[in-house]
């Protein structure tokens, strides 16, 4: 773990009046309000094959199976509501101002639900769809899809997808996201395994391109150690919804 001898072991994210913030998060932060993570043995890949209902292979090959995949997803995430974790980090957007930014890896909306506002959906929108052909706007859309009956093509010809980045696919918003890395000079990020890129490399990223490295600080939450676990300064080991509220202390108490 990257520990400088400036840094001591926190119980807080203490932050100076001229921070900013970078907050990435991942499927771990929704888990304590009931949506299924990814990986480990009862994570949604467990039940599927990733290739099946996450790719654009997979899609060409069996799109009624990718959206009975996501219509059931979409059905779990209208159910569920905002964790503690989710109110702490909007809360900490309150404080900070323009000083935030939130880019998740989620596609529930449980974020903009609790009340954060400067964020990005890197990996697209469960409550949104796309035409697989042209270059028509995603679109608002609430619908399920769960037999061929039900699926709608656009007005080009082509059929209305999920608008979710599949693997092989390139993430939304990604210069945005690097911009605000770079200026970043805390890094907080929640509930990823440190898998999946380009995600998994932001911390390292954000390491190797900091102006300042001594002025910049990382820290994980999350109940393991994510694969990446020794880019960070800090690793607070423990559940989103518990220690979230407790260590997102105000700008000011440094
Ligand atoms: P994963 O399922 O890979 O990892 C979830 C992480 O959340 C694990 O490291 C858990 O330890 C942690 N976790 C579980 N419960 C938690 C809790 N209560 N509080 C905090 N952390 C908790 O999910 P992601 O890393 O988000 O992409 O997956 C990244 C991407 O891979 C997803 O966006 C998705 C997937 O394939 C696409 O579908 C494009």
């Amino acid at each position: 773990m990257k520990v400088t001898n400036k840094m001591t072991r926190r119980k807080h994210i203490a932050l100076k009046d001229s921070d900013r913030v970078f907050v990435l998060t991942g499927a771990g932060i929704s888990a304590e309000s009931g949506l299924a993570t990814f990986r480990g043995s009862n994570g949604l890949w467990a039940g599927e094959r990733v290739e099946d209902v996450a790719s654009p292979q997979g899609w060409q090959r069996d799109p009624e199976l990718v959206w009975r995949f996501y219509s059931e997803r979409r059905e779990a995430a209208a159910e569920a509501v905002p964790n503690a974790a989710h109110l702490a980090v909007a809360a900490w957007e309150r404080s900070l101002g323009d000083r935030f930014f939130l880019c998740t890896q989620n596609v529930d909306d449980l974020h903009e639900r609790a009340g954060s506002q400067n964020l990005v959906h890197m990996h697209g929108e469960l409550f949104q769809s796309c035409c697989d052909t042209c270059t028509r706007a995603p679109f608002p859309d609430t619908e399920l899809y769960l037999s061929k009956a039900d699926h709608r093509r656009c007005q080009c010809g082509g059929r209305i997808r999920p608008n979710i980045v599949w693997f092989g696919e390139v993430p939304f918003q990604m210069e945005r996201i690097f911009s605000e890395l770079m200026r970043c000079t805390v890094m907080l990020v929640v509930g990823t395994s440190g898998v999946v890129q380009p995600a998994a490399s932001f911390v390292r990223w954000a390491n190797e391109h900091h102006s300042c490295a001594e002025d910049l600080r990382t820290y994980y939450v999350g109940p393991e150690h994510p694969a990446n676990a020794a880019a960070f300064t800090q690793v607070f080991k423990g559940c989103a919804g518990e220690l979230l509220p407790q260590i997102l202390a105000p700008s000011g108490r440094f």
